[in-house]
């Protein structure tokens, strides 16, 4: 029997990806089990306004496992923050991946679903805010105009949107979020394990100067012909073009019968449009054999551009935080992960949600027909009590 030889690329492909996945680093990760709380500090901002809501640890209304438990806000209109630190973390030749998912029992109309990664040495306690963060990601909600992914980048003191739309979810069920940042300044936005937008920090942020711009100097050339029609030089003017009146006299005007010349002056009928009359004469249009285009003003290099090559990089990242004002309480917060291995990130999302979705669907839909059944049942037993009333 032929023993196949084994080829020694394929061999070291195999070992590659083992040591890849042996190298694969977890900097954060939080389920929720027991004892999160000693990892979590809850902020005092808001506090003294009264304006700080409490966090419910809870699997909530609808799940695939009553004991896998998640952060929820619990009161409406009021400010929310909370953070954990962990080891501190500089993405430099790294992949930088930032999941978490989330859930809006509430249907929330307005609020935001983001977390925040944060750096260097900030106090807890005081999170809010005003606290400066490295990256924001996340769903936020507003009405019908807002229902996208934020994926703010905070480069050089400033925060920078993404400039590409992506949509998030807007249903009441568990998704999950995930950036991700690659050592060749791409990015990648996932929801449920699939991506829904990729692409490069030069192009879908303003993180730096374009590279190149419109020449400035240039100046478009006198003889530079941009007209793409021009008047017909062929073209000419009809004889007695210009005799033909505007207004006519009206063919069915009659004169009065009662219209006496001598008192009522000569008659003359009413005058209307001439069906002839086409407007002053326009010699015809015709392409211009000169025309050259638009003129455009060629592009040079921006002298204010300078390539950052660590443009992806975040030297210090050390904080995972949650800062939301909600108008309307029930976002729901769980699985939170910081880690340089997309597949390790696919794999926790697809033991967590993957494995809950389809129970938390059907839970999802039992709920919503109970309530139903609930709010029925309380009309009728108002009704009722009404119709009663008024037989007695
Ligand atoms: C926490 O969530 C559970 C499940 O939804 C709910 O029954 C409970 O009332 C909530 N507690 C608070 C304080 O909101
Ligand atoms: C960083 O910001 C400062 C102040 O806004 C600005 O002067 C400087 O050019 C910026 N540097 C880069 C690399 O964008």
């Amino acid at each position: 029997m032929a023993i196949p030889k084994r080829n020694p690329i394929f061999l070291s492909v195999i070992f590659v990806s083992l040591l890849a996945i042996a190298s694969a680093k977890v900097f954060f990760e939080e389920r929720f089990d027991e004892g999160w709380e000693s990892r979590w500090v809850k902020s005092d901002w808001k506090k003294d306004e009264n304006m700080a809501g409490e966090w419910n640890y809870t699997s909530g209304k609808w799940n695939g496992d009553p004991n896998d438990k998640g952060i929820q806000t619990s009161e409406d209109y009021r400010f929310y923050a909370i953070s954990a630190e962990f080891p501190e973390v500089n993405n430099k030749d790294k992949t930088l991946v930032f999941q978490f998912s989330v859930k809006h029992e509430q249907k929330l109309d307005c609020g935001g679903g983001y977390m925040k990664l944060l750096s260097g040495d900030i106090d807890q306690k005081k999170f809010g805010g005003e606290t400066p963060y490295s990256i924001m990601f996340g769903p936020d909600i507003c009405g019908y105009s807002t229902k996208k992914v934020h994926a703010i980048l905070t480069y050089n003191g400033t925060n920078h949107l993404i400039k590409k739309e992506v949509p998030c979810e807007t249903d009441q069920l568990t998704h999950v979020y995930t950036f991700i940042l690659r050592p060749d300044a791409t990015y990648s936005i996932l929801v449920d394990n699939v991506e829904k937008q990729t692409g490069s920090l030069y192009t879908d942020w303003d993180l730096l100067p374009p590279k190149k711009i419109k020449d400035p100097e240039a100046k478009k050339p006198e003889d530079w012909d941009d007209k793409e029609y021009i008047p017909d030089p062929e073209d000419k003017k009809p004889e007695g073009y210009d005799d033909i009146p505007k207004e006519i006299p009206d063919p069915d005007a009659k004169k009065p019968e009662d219209w006496d010349d001598e008192e009522d002056g000569e008659w003359t009928p009413s005058t209307i449009p001439n069906p002839e009359y086409k407007g002053p004469w326009n010699p015809k249009k015709i392409k211009n054999p000169n025309y050259k285009g638009k003129w455009k003003a060629p592009m040079i290099d921006n002298p204010d551009f300078k390539d950052d090559p660590d443009l992806y990089v975040f030297p210090s990242l050390k904080y995972v935080g949650i800062e939301l004002w909600q108008v309307k309480s029930g976002t729901m917060f769980d699985n939170i992960l910081v880690a340089d291995d997309v597949e390790y990130a696919k794999k926790l999302a697809e033991e967590t949600w993957g494995k809950q979705k389809d129970v938390s669907v059907s839970l999802y839909f039992e709920y919503i027909i109970y309530v139903h059944i609930y709010i029925f049942l309380s009309c009728f037993i108002h009704m009722r009590v009404i119709l009663l009333a008024f037989a007695g």
